[in-house]
């Protein structure tokens, strides 16, 4: 099997991004990017791409209208494809049974059955997208149960690539993760896949599985990094109590070449689109197969990570002397990390709510997110539009959003934050003068030389 046509369907953060690098190593292969989010495809096709990105643009111009296309002809790229990723969203349901854990397939359906309808000839299906384990047992009996001729091979291709690093991992990725039907025609397919990524992968990062093993480690991937951040945000607690400091226990642990120095970086609490969600999957996967403990033991990461952001908000109110009402908070950063525009689940939001609910007056500033996306993000979370109205407004730089503030909070590691010119910030906010900081970026020696009071995550 060789391919020369790739269709991936969703253009979305992890679509987009993967398929340019397809197309930019591989100049052979014809690589068509379609959605049905004609906005969307229109962004791809412009100067603005939907997504932010370092490095992207580059790669996406050097590609698009070579090998490289985004379009809303989804029936015709299906059916001029060798293979097809899948690669369209898979929330957390918020509806009937598993509201609030299962994953909502309902996406995976509905390309799924669009494939059965216009497959003329043998495809691969790769679900990229994140699913729970034997998805691709549905998505084969709803391929089967569609289509005449049947010769479909569907393979697990599941995403590791980091929102803001997408680029590098891309290019360099640790492993490319590829499970297959252990038949001679499962392991053509793969065999087909595994060819697609040789071209700028080396073969020994490619690691072939079953499938079941492959849908499942994407979860666990998932689940154990969030778990060390929990695990570290929850130690930050007790160095907070203790007198210890988080930063130099992480670094003291994390020398342990069996511990490892990486997501060891306490924070207000994880956001993203995926780590939530994912071990939310999988607490229901195991509810599911009948195992309470395993999937008990998994949802506490979850609600670490809730108690560390609500954690956050209380300390801001207490700090300020148990009342924000009518009082001016600058929040910096709205993304769930830096280097990306995306806010799914940022830690933010949250903050935000807790601190309009208790009648604060927000000024926010983040470098990338659209006013837009801040609103619909605070409704979204039960935050009403005339609240919004009153109480927040969206500044175009950090000194604007601190002037006559009473605190001011870090909720996104942003870089141009560990920089500002906090002697004229401090100037010009209310006395005392408050820093929180959710993500231990600002230089606290040197604030509190300045005079400001600083609370940092962590540090006791
Ligand atoms: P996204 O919401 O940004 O994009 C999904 C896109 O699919 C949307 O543009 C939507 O319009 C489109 N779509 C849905 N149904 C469609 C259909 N039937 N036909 C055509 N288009 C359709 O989502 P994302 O962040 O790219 O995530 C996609 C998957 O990848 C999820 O399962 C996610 O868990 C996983 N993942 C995401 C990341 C990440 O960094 N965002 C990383 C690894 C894995
Ligand atoms: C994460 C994984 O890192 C990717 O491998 C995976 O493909 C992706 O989820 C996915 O499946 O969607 P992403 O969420 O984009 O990637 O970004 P991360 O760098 O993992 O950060 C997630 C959150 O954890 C951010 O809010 C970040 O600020 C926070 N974090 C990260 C910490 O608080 N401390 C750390 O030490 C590391």
């Amino acid at each position: 099997m060789k391919v020369n046509r790739i269709c991936c369907i969703g253009a979305g953060y992890v679509g987009g991004p993967t398929m340019a690098m397809i197309a930019a190593k591989c100049p052979h292969i014809h690589v068509d990017v379609v959605d049905l989010n004609a906005e969307r495809i229109a962004a791809w096709n412009s100067d603005e791409l939907p997504i932010y990105e370092p490095g992207l643009n580059d790669i996406v111009v050097e590609a698009r209208g070579k090998n490289l296309f985004f379009s809303t002809d989804v029936e015709e790229s299906i059916a001029a494809a060798d293979l097809i990723f899948v690669s369209v969203g898979t929330p957390t349901k918020s509806y009937g049974i598993g509201a609030g854990r299962a994953a909502d397939l309902c996406y995976i359906e509905s390309a799924a059955r669009m494939i059965a309808k216009n497959a003329k000839g043998p495809k691969i299906i790769v679900e990229k997208s994140t699913i729970p384990v034997r998805t691709a047992e549905a998505i084969r009996t709803i391929l089967g149960a569609n289509s005449d001729h049947g010769q479909f091979q569907v393979l697990s291709n599941p995403e590791f690539l980091a929102e803001g690093t997408a680029v590098e991992d891309l290019t360099e990725p640790d492993r490319i993760l590829i499970g297959g039907e252990r038949t001679p025609e499962g392991d053509a397919a793969v065999e087909a896949l595994v060819s697609v990524y040789a071209n700028w992968v080396s073969r020994d990062r490619i690691l072939t599985t079953n499938l079941w093993s492959s849908e499942l480690s994407k979860l666990v991937a998932n689940a154990f990094l969030a778990q060390r951040i929990s695990s570290i945000n929850s130690i930050s607690a007790l160095c907070e109590a203790t007198g210890a400091d988080v930063d130099e226990v992480g670094r003291a642990i994390g020398t342990d070449s069996r511990i490892g120095p990486k997501f060891l970086k306490a924070s207000v609490g994880f956001g993203g689109s995926c780590f939530q969600k994912d071990i939310l999957n999988l607490v229901y996967l195991c509810e599911h197969f009948g195992l309470p403990q395993v999937s008990q033991y998994w949802h506490a990461v979850v609600q670490m990570n809730d108690w560390q952001k609500e954690r956050f908000s209380t300390k801001i109110v207490k700090t300020l002397f148990n009342t924000v009402r009518g009082k001016k908070i600058a929040i910096l950063g709205f993304a769930f990390k830096k280097d990306t525009n995306d806010t799914r689940e940022s830690a933010s939001i949250y903050v935000c709510r807790d601190l309009l609910s208790e009648g604060a007056n927000i000024a926010l500033y983040d470098p990338k997110v659209p006013v837009s996306t801040i609103h619909a993000d605070l409704n979204y979370v039960g935050v009403s539009d005339e609240v919004i109205d009153r109480q927040l407004t969206i500044c175009s730089s950090a000194e604007e959003a601190t002037d006559q503030s009473h605190g001011l909070a870090v909720l996104t590691e942003w870089d141009e934050f560990a920089t500002l010119d906090f002697s004229a910030i401090y100037d010009k906010m209310f006395k005392p003068a408050f820093v929180f900081d959710g993500r231990n970026v600002l230089p606290h020696d040197k604030l509190r030389e300045l005079g400001f009071d600083v609370y940092a995550i962590g540090k006791g």
